[in-house]
């Protein structure tokens, strides 16, 4: 495995081929632990992982944890409704609250795109160690679920070895809202980044048109991008051709709660015209597999049939492999702060 650089984890546009192998190679491994006997390595014994979780979730918030203890980590979880944000505290006071109480990585969730950036800067700042993990920034980057739904489909296609390769030339259609996608956002880097081509289909209000330049050379706030050879990224408006030449389609949640004001007038039209269905997959040239990163709407976003049929959809390896890929992000994170504070030590 090559060297693992990054201290932060905060969005996807700064991970090169290299990184998502690392990510990849470390989660297959993890992924093959026999499921019974001794369930947990001792990997992270003594390390604390803190789960800042300032906005509601589900499965991202469990899937950390149970990565986290499966290492052997100590776990603290801070809950919104009972915490002192309440009473005014800023995020970053509250997350430095549990810098001090020891933690050695905040994975941390908010409405507001740039908090774990912010956050990490200001670590960094104090010279402090501790590593920042985003998980969902408001419409920003959610990296740890872009590198599951990877994972994922690397594994689908190149089943027990699911290299970055195993991306190349797949054609990728992401459906639905994309304007308030982080998901959407963190996988348009990571496929196109292991050189697949995305297709965006979706209507204009939830989908400008200007989208497509989402992959700016070099990306934002770097000096080139670390990927030598991007997939391609298109929009195609009607579901019907997007997904005639798909090897995998992923349908996305409608956001209401990020929406600035009602961009849909009517869910039952945007599901005749979004909708996956079976009926609409039969419009493919091959079988395909869908994937959605939850929570799902029935009759929104998928057919509740489609959703009950699980020899299609893969909603369930995604949570499912959202364990092996947190472990390996965990793992990776920690990895680097022992050899900073070795260094340290030494000097
Ligand atoms: C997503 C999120 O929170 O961004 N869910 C998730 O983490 N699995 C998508 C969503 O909220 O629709």
């Amino acid at each position: 495995m090559t060297k693992w650089t990054h201290r932060h984890v905060i969005d996807l546009s700064n991970f090169s081929l290299e990184d998502y192998r690392s990510v990849l190679e470390l989660a297959n491994r993890f992924n093959s632990i026999p499921k019974t006997g001794a369930r947990k390595l001792p990997a992270l014994q003594g390390r604390l992982v803190t789960n800042l979780f300032f906005e509601p979730s589900t499965r991202t918030r469990s899937s950390f944890e149970l990565a986290a203890r499966n290492l052997s980590a100590d776990v603290q979880n801070f809950s919104i409704n009972t915490s002192s944000q309440s009473k005014g505290e800023s995020a970053i006071d509250t997350a430095f609250t549990y810098v001090a109480m020891g933690a050695d990585v905040l994975v941390v969730r908010h409405s507001c795109a740039g908090i774990p950036e912010q956050l990490a800067k200001a670590l960094e700042n104090k010279g402090i160690s501790t590593a920042v993990l985003n998980a969902g920034d408001g419409l920003h980057s959610h990296p740890s679920q872009g590198l599951l739904d990877l994972f994922t489909l690397a594994n689908y296609f190149n089943p027990g070895n699911p290299v970055p390769e195993s991306l190349a030339k797949k054609e990728i259609v992401i459906v639905g809202d994309i304007l308030h996608s982080r998901v959407a956002r963190s996988n348009i880097w990571a496929l196109t980044g292991c050189g697949a081509n995305v297709t965006l289909c979706g209507p204009e209000s939830l989908l400008p048109e200007d989208f497509s330049s989402f992959i700016n050379s070099p990306p934002p706030g770097q000096e080139i991008d670390p990927i030598q050879k991007r997939g391609n990224i298109k929009i195609i408006r009607s579901l019907k051709e997007s997904l005639q030449d798909a090897d995998a389609v992923m349908t996305l949640r409608l956001q209401k709660e990020r929406m600035q004001q009602n961009l849909l007038t009517d869910l039952n039209s945007y599901y005749l015209e979004y909708g996956i269905t079976h009926e609409c997959l039969k419009w493919c040239k091959q079988r395909i597999p869908v994937l959605h990163p939850g929570p799902v709407n029935r009759g929104i976003e998928m057919s509740s049939a489609l959703l009950n049929d699980k020899s299609i959809t893969l909603i369930d390896k995604q949570v499912k492999n959202g364990i092996p890929v947190r472990m390996a992000l965990l793992y990776l994170l920690t990895s680097i702060e022992s050899m900073d504070k070795i260094n340290n030590f030494r000097h």
